[in-house]
Order: structure tokens, then C-alpha cells, then sequence
């Protein structure tokens, strides 16, 4: 299978070397102990003032959840997506015990996910999350109450062969993964200018 690994300029942990988002998903089940461990990644992610805003909706390929899910996705990932073995709804809670707005929700719900994401890796797993999807429709499908908000369909599952894809999926799922310059991304001083120690060459792996 190809494996998409990252053409890091520093050395990285090979769990986040070689994570990438694959479409190409095998209908293989998952082990339900590594569902558990996923999960339990999740959990012990941190949280601002630890109020853990993340909820999950899981469904398992063949039964109702997992339909509902798949329906309320757009086209493109439907391509896709319906092989994959397990299939989650990331859900935030948006105010904080208090009821007041929790405007750190969102972000800890990404973190939790990350969590989430290198624990599966590590189990050999692959994730792919999708922000294509109907929230107005997932929402409704599942009765969320209102101070939650639907953030993101998480495929989850071993990699499978690219040869079942669509086409135009088969082409991306080869394509090199690219990333913005280090140096674009931090700064010192001021905001636009690169650190100093991302002045010297990079790519040296
Ligand atoms: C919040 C979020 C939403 C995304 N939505 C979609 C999506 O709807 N469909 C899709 O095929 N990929 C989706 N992706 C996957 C990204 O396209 C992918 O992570 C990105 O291109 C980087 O590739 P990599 O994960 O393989 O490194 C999403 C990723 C995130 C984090």
C-alpha cells in the first residue's frame, strides 16, 4: 500500500511522519480494544479550565448510526468514506458548566481528535476527518441538543487497496502530501518575520 509519509525538514516521531488522511479504506472491522484505546486518547486530552467539550457519535459500518452519518455527508466523501469500518461524529460543547459561552470548545475538540488520531496511528490505524458533511442534518438525525455543535465525520479504519477508488480519488491518494515553509509559519519579533533559527538550510532530515 502506499504510504504518504512527510518530507520533514526536522526530525520528527514516526507516528506523525507517517499519519496521513487516506481515502482507500478497507472494510476490514476494527478491533474493539483499539476502539476502546482511541477513545480513551481522546479523554485524557487537555481542556481549557479541563471542561473536555468533546463528545463522539460512533457508528459501526452496517448499522443505523453509521447509515445516518454516511447520509449526511456531502458527495464527495460518500465516494469514499463507505468503507470505511468505523465512522465518528465529533461533537463540541459549546458553554462551560455555567451555561456561559466556552469559546475554547472548538479548539480542544481539534486536540482531543489529534489525541485520538496518534493512538489509532500507533495501533496501526488510519483517520481521516471530513468537514463535508450536512451539521443542520446531523444534528437533527441524532437529536444533539443545542449548546453542542457538530464539528467534524471522522473515518477510521486499516488502509485499503487505492485500486477500489474513484479515478480522480486514486490520483490523490498517491499525490505527495505538501506543506506552507516552516518559516512561514513561525515568527519572532513581529508577526510575518520567520524565527532566527529557521534562517539556516532546512531538509536535512
Ligand atoms: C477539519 C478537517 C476537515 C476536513 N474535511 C475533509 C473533507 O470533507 N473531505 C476530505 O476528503 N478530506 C477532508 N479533510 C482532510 C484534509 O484534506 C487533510 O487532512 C489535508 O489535506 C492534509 O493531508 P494529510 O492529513 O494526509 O496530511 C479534512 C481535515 C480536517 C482536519
Amino acid at each position: 500500500m502506499h504510504i504518504k509519509t512527510a518530507s520533514n525538514d526536522f526530525p520528527i516521531n514516526d507516528l506523525l511522519r507517517g499519519r496521513w488522511s487516506p481515502r482507500a479504506y478497507s472494510t476490514q472491522p476494527v478491533e474493539t480494544e483499539k476502539i476502546k484505546s482511541f477513545l480513551e486518547a481522546s479523554r485524557w486530552s487537555p481542556s481549557a479550565s479541563n471542561q473536555q467539550p468533546w463528545r463522539f457519535i460512533i457508528g459501526f459500518r452496517g448499522d443505523e448510526t453509521y447509515r445516518k452519518l454516511v447520509d449526511s455527508m456531502v458527495e464527495f466523501n460518500r465516494l469514499w468514506a463507505v468503507t470505511a469500518p468505523v465512522l465518528l461524529l465529533a461533537v463540541a460543547k459549546t458553554t462551560n458548566h455555567k451555561g456561559d459561552p466556552n469559546t475554547a470548545a472548538i479548539y480542544d475538540l481539534g486536540q482531543s481528535v489529534a489525541h485520538l488520531t496518534f493512538q489509532a496511528t500507533a495501533d496501526g490505524l488510519f483517520v481521516h476527518q471530513m468537514g463535508g458533511f450536512d451539521a443542520a442534518k446531523a444534528v437533527e438525525a441524532f437529536g444533539i441538543p443545542d449548546e453542542f455543535r457538530a464539528m467534524t465525520i471522522i473515518a477510521v479504519g486499516y488502509i485499503g487497496d487505492p485500486e477500489i477508488l474513484h479515478e480522480n480519488l486514486r490520483k490523490m491518494e498517491t499525490t505527495p502530501r505538501e506543506r506552507i515553509k516552516i518559516q512561514d509559519l513561525v515568527f519572532s519579533d513581529s508577526f510575518g518575520n520567520p524565527a532566527d533559527f529557521f534562517h539556516e538550510q532546512t531538509n536535512q532530515q
